[in-house]
């Protein structure tokens, strides 16, 4: 299938912008290990931070195929809030937070984003075909991580405020970038709802809660 330029350089942006998603996951989940003394949790963080260096470079690669002379990054003020609210959890040694943020909902919202945008990949043909569903399958995998270590917590409701800060970077996020979307005629509510969907009960119950009163 043949695409125009433009259309190659719309994708170009939204690759652009998953790969600054991908670069804050490879350092976050670095430090991560850092962090902390758990042998299994550490061997986890290690080898997210490289499957996250294998996507930025997949996506960096598929973006100078695109649009060699380059495309500017949608939602870039947001990203870096993003970026710099879960560096603020590491700063302060709060696993659990960094958890909420990275593993939990920018992994979630990768999750709703990938499984959506295929555009991209498919131009590309089988091969990358493949890559993306084993992309797909590790940030499943990172998500799952960041589901099962929240059970093990005694009381999230207290992280309810440092999930708040996180879901309304996710929600302006999207929504700067309703043009984007509207181009590939997919819906930014959808994508909110999608997303929220899928979070965790207590986000629900606590976060949401505070986020949608804010
Ligand atoms: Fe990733
Ligand atoms: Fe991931």
């Amino acid at each position: 299938m043949n695409i125009g330029s433009d259309e190659k350089k719309q994708i170009a942006r939204l690759l652009n912008f998953l790969l600054s998603a991908e670069k804050i996951a490879h350092s976050c989940a670095a430090k991560q290990s850092k962090l902390c003394d758990d042998k299994t949790m550490k061997h986890f963080f290690i080898k997210q931070a490289r499957q996250e260096k294998f996507h930025a470079l997949t996506f960096q690669s598929a973006i100078l195929w695109l649009a060699p002379k380059g495309v500017n990054s949608p939602a870039k003020k947001q990203i870096q809030q993003y970026e710099s609210i879960l560096n603020d959890a590491i700063d302060n040694h709060d696993l659990l937070n960094s958890i909420i943020g990275l593993q939990v909902i920018l992994e979630g919202m990768g999750n709703v984003a990938l499984s959506h945008f295929n555009a991209g990949f498919k131009q590309r043909g089988n091969g990358y075909k493949k890559i993306r569903n084993v992309i797909l399958a590790q940030e499943d995998s990172h998500y799952d991580f960041g589901l099962n270590h929240l059970k093990t917590c005694t009381s999230p409701a207290q992280h309810s405020n440092h999930s708040s800060n996180y879901l309304s970077l996710i929600n302006d996020t999207l929504l700067s970038m309703q043009g984007l979307f509207e181009y590939f005629d997919e819906d930014a509510d959808e994508y909110i709802s999608e997303f929220n969907a899928i979070l965790p009960a207590w986000i629900h119950e606590n976060a949401l809660y505070h986020y949608s009163n804010a």
